[in-house]
């Protein structure tokens, strides 16, 4: 073994074998080539394995995959209107996040069928704790300050300590995943300024965020790898679990009714006659502000399924960004129409029927009766709104179109996961519940003995 030079590194396990000649003529290869390309600084290394990189990835997957759930069963509680908004799309962003890890794991010698499978009891009891904040500011609190905070804490750690060569998917995907926590911690941070500003107890808050971030490092923090500290006790959830809230909360701005789903019957007057296009018009732009709704619904909906199809939950986050844009581009197409949005009721009609529902039911309405049925009369409206050079509804009511196909596409498939009902059996249950939900509210007269309110009063009624 003579002929072997040593490499600099004394503890290569490979030796080194020229063949004479060899590194000379590569040598004389490099200098005659003429491109000077930018030099790969990044190093082999890092410090997990693949099994180790998995066992953090899944709970990184669960934690996203919670918080997305969590954030879903607080929707109905959350009154505040732009802390709701940013709500349902915070659900997509953290469902976005586990889809992304889920899909690194299957390339990590991992199936998706366990993925889907893995639970932790310690991260379960995490975010019940989470879920039992008394009020808003505690609940964004614990999602963003603690729990979001320490996630991307963990998430830059992992790309600095992982190998950056053998492991850049994971990379790519964590920072694809920091893209969206970034201004979702910001917003957090000044949404919490808001409140404290505006007279929330301030001490009361780092009293809950204390405690919270007491549990996490019982936990060994999100990694489970930290020393380990002790517990805080007592925990709210183990006195109370959680059960999420039934009634859609308004902030102080609204005014609210839910005796009746029409517009003009809650007004106590016609802006514009009945079937007018003046009338459909401002109809449609205060049915997408009040898509409010929509987003409570859809996000209870992962809430209540939770666990049972990750596909299910995945596209109920999507749809619930969707409909936090609609309320976005009814609030938007409000002012452009000269309205202050605030001094047109609110209506909560819907969201008080499906608020208590079982969710294959309350599914039903909003999909089956109140997307489909929007789909029904959409084409006429954008027709004559292109017509009249009505520019402002022409433009909102294109990209909404393409959402509500999307949903009624993809509500198929989720109805599917809800309830084993046939579509027949389905429907008319979901008319009766609100047949009941709807008399009980006054918004219908029980006239007759037997009676179910039709399928087209429910579109008008409860609308979407
Ligand atoms: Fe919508
Ligand atoms: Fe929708």
């Amino acid at each position: 073994m003579s002929a072997q030079i040593s490499t600099n590194g004394t503890d290569s396990t490979i030796p080194y074998v020229p063949v004479t000649g060899q590194r000379e003529a590569a040598t004389e290869r490099k200098r005659a080539f003429p491109y000077r390309f930018p030099r790969d600084p990044r190093l082999l290394g890092g410090k997990f394995t693949v099994a180790a990189n998995t066992r953090r990835l899944l709970r990184f997957f669960y934690f996203e995959r919670r918080l997305a759930q969590a954030l879903g069963a607080w929707t109905l509680s959350l009154p505040e209107f732009e802390v709701k908004l940013e709500t349902g799309r915070h659900i997509f962003y953290h469902a976005d996040a586990a889809r992304l890890l889920r899909e690194r794991l299957s390339e990590q010698e991992m199936r998706v069928k366990d993925v889907d499978a893995f639970r932790d009891a310690d991260i379960d009891r995490f975010i019940e704790e989470m879920l039992s904040a008394t009020n808003a500011p505690e609940f964004l609190a614990g999602v963003h300050q603690v729990l979001g905070r320490a996630l991307a804490t963990a998430y830059r750690h992992h790309c600095d300590d992982t190998d950056p060569v053998t492991d850049a998917p994971t990379i790519r995907c964590l920072q694809r995943v920091l893209t969206d926590y970034e201004p979702m911690l910001a917003w957090a941070d000044a949404a919490l300024g808001a409140y404290v500003d505006g007279g929330v107890n301030e001490s009361q808050l780092a009293v809950w965020h204390w405690h919270l971030q007491r549990l996490l490092a019982s936990m060994g923090g999100v990694t489970a790898s930290d020393p380990r500290a002790e517990a805080p006790s007592p925990l709210r959830s183990t006195d109370k679990p959680f059960v999420r809230g039934t009634v859609p909360l308004r902030d102080a701005r609204f005014d609210t009714f839910k005796n009746t789903g029409d517009y003009d019957t809650a007004d106590g007057q016609e802006r514009f006659p009945k079937d007018s296009y003046e009338a459909l018009r401002l109809r449609f732009i205060r049915t997408q502000r009040d898509e409010v709704d929509a987003i409570e619904a859809f996000g209870t909906f992962i809430w209540d399924i939770r666990f049972k199809d990750f596909q299910a939950e995945y596209d109920l986050a999507r749809i619930t960004w969707d409909e936090a844009r609609h309320t976005e581009i009814g609030h938007r197409a409000l002012l452009a129409a000269g309205y202050d949005p605030f001094e047109l009721r609110n209506r909560l009609t819907g969201s008080t029927c499906r608020g208590p529902m079982d969710p294959a039911f309350a599914m039903a309405e909003i999909n089956l009766f109140g997307e489909v049925g929007v789909l029904k009369t959409i084409n006429g409206l954008i027709d004559t709104a292109a017509e009249r050079k009505d520019e402002l509804l022409r433009h909102i009511a294109d990209f909404i179109r393409s959402d509500e196909r999307t949903h009624v596409r993809k509500g198929g498939r989720i109805l599917q996961v809800m309830t084993d009902l046939d579509a027949k059996a389905l429907e008319q249950r979901t008319r009766e519940l609100f047949t009941e939900c709807l008399v009980s509210l006054g918004a219908v007269k029980q006239d007759m003995d037997v009676f179910t309110v039709s399928r087209e009063d429910i579109e008008r009624l409860v609308g979407e």
